[in-house]
């Protein structure tokens, strides 16, 4: 025996694929999380154009990366490229958001933890939720694996507002889901008694239009939760707090979707603490951002 353990233990490699890549922050969560768990791994940034994605995840492991972060444009056409080696939850939204190697088969495998992190971090912000009605605007990539966790996992009555009901009506059928769909117009009666108002919308975004509706229909115990998190405080969340509702911001959600990945590929789960600096270092940088 004579290399030092620092020698012979394998530098492990993960990356977040996307296009434009630049502002996700993946990297800076991760390579926080490897930094408190003394793990010696690296995090990139790529940037793939959608013509090479497929060739890109093929060759995962010859390019040095043992798992991967699949983020916009890419999810649907990374499930298309992974099939069928994808796990249940990306099998129900045909979209893959973290790709890891099969310790078993050492085949790459796709997996999606949007829906998982979803709901992890509204357990996490309000522990006693055990609402039974919510509402999701939006029928986009986003909505669709917090509508199905909602539905599918939590067990929840679901109203779906859109913009462009069709849309809505695709998804509900592609997932099989229940879901009742309510045109933009009819965002009052859709409010109305429900225990949960979720916007997957990009609408309240830094440099998208600003999202209005009215929250009067909201009972006093209603949640709002805003998976927008640039800016953090939208004006969702503003005008929740001020009728006195509670809120939930969608930074935790980010983090949420990303400890399931850490642990399959460096073997350390992740806990409230790590999910905790993670995101002072992004609040920081988002305010860096805007400020
Ligand atoms: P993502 O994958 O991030 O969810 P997306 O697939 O582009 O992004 O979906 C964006 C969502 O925001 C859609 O529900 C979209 O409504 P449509 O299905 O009608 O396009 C919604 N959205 C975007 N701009 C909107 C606007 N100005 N008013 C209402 N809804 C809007």
């Amino acid at each position: 025996m004579t290399g030092s353990a620092d020698t012979i233990t394998p530098l492990h490699k993960v990356c977040v694929i996307g296009w434009p890549v630049a502002h996700s922050r993946s990297p800076l969560i991760h390579t926080t999380w490897l930094a408190r768990h003394g793990i010696k791994g690296e995090y990139h940034r790529v940037a793939v154009p959608p013509e090479e994605l497929a060739d890109t995840l093929r060759c995962l492991p010859a390019l040095g990366y043992h798992g991967a972060n699949v983020t916009v444009p890419h999810k649907e056409a990374a499930f298309a490229a992974l099939m069928p080696f994808v796990d249940p939850p990306a099998q129900r939204l045909q979209a893959v958001n973290t790709v890891y190697r099969d310790p078993d088969t050492a085949t790459i495998r796709g997996t999606n933890t949007d829906g998982v992190g979803f709901l992890a971090h509204l357990r996490h912000a309000v522990p006693d939720f055990d609402g039974t009605t919510a509402v999701v605007l939006g029928a986009g990539g986003a909505a669709r694996a917090i509508v199905d966790a909602l539905e599918t996992d939590a067990g929840m009555a679901v109203r779906i507002v859109n913009r462009t009901v069709a849309r809505a009506r695709d998804m509900v059928a592609a997932l099989d889901l229940k879901a009742s769909i309510y045109r933009w117009e009819d965002m009052g009666e859709a409010l109305r008694g429900a225990d949960l108002l979720v916007n997957s919308t990009s609408l309240g975004m830094a440099g998208q239009p600003p999202l209005r509706i009215d929250l009067a229909p909201l009972p006093a115990h209603a949640v709002v939760y805003d998976i927008v998190y640039v800016p953090l405080e939208t004006d969702l969340l503003t005008q929740a707090r001020a009728r006195g509702l509670r809120t939930v911001d969608g930074l935790g959600m980010l983090l949420r979707q990303a400890a399931p990945g850490f642990v399959r590929w460096f073997g350390e789960a992740i806990d409230d603490g790590d999910v905790a600096a993670a995101r002072a270092l992004i609040e920081a940088d988002l305010n860096r951002d805007t400020g």
